[in-house]
């Protein structure tokens, strides 16, 4: 009996991000994606404790936040290169954001809760990206201002996003990045 599964490893080997600009519509449904969070939530997490939801932003709210953005990128003293920039970012076909909420625990310190909601993101990359949609896991000036959360995702005080993970229809195929050389990053104690 062998337990590998070489589609998966071949998946692994390959996967690449998709930048939003490389983005199509149509967007995935509402099915599509709660199929896909339930894939990103099968993700380690100590106690199963679940320190993290979901906020899906879809077209209508993109449109309405994206001036928003703009506008407090403007106000906080950056030019409006920089502000276009930070708006054109929700031009993306849908954002899931993946919101840290971490519980209170004697047992599992906030670090580790941080870790797993880090964890859901790369799952709903990889997820959507097996499921032949593109897909990339980004931060930026919506996650940076953290009282954008709050005011406009309804994020609490002990809340924070911690990816925008935006999602659609492939468009060309992403270039392939450096990738890193692990034999150099590993040290191997005996
Ligand atoms: C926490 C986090 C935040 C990121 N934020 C950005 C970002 O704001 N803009 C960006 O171009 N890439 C960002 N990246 C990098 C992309 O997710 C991704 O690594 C890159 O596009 C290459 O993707 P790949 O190695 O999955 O092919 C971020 C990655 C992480 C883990």
């Amino acid at each position: 009996m062998t337990y590998r599964n070489e589609a998966a490893l071949d998946f692994l080997a390959t996967r690449r991000s998709h930048p939003p600009k490389m983005l199509r519509e149509p967007a995935p449904d509402r099915a599509e994606i709660l199929r896909l969070l339930t894939l990103a939530a099968r993700t380690p997490d100590h106690g199963k404790l679940e320190p993290w939801r979901f906020v899906v932003l879809e077209r209508a709210a993109l449109d309405r936040m994206a001036p928003i953005l703009r506008d407090r990128v403007l106000a906080s003293g950056q030019d409006g290169a920089a502000a276009d920039k930070a708006a054109s970012a929700f031009a993306s076909p849908v954002i899931v954001a993946v919101v840290s909420a971490p519980v209170a625990s004697d047992k599992v310190p906030q670090w580790e809760q941080f870790l797993s909601a880090g964890a859901v993101c790369l799952g709903l990359v990889n997820a959507a990206l097996a499921a032949g949609w593109g897909a990339a896991w980004l931060t930026g000036p919506a996650v940076l201002d953290q009282a954008f959360g709050r005011e406009h995702l309804g994020l609490s005080d002990n809340e924070r996003i911690v990816g925008l993970v935006h999602l659609g229809s492939r468009g060309e195929t992403p270039p392939e990045r450096p990738r890193p050389d692990v034999a150099a990053k590993t040290t191997w104690l005996e």
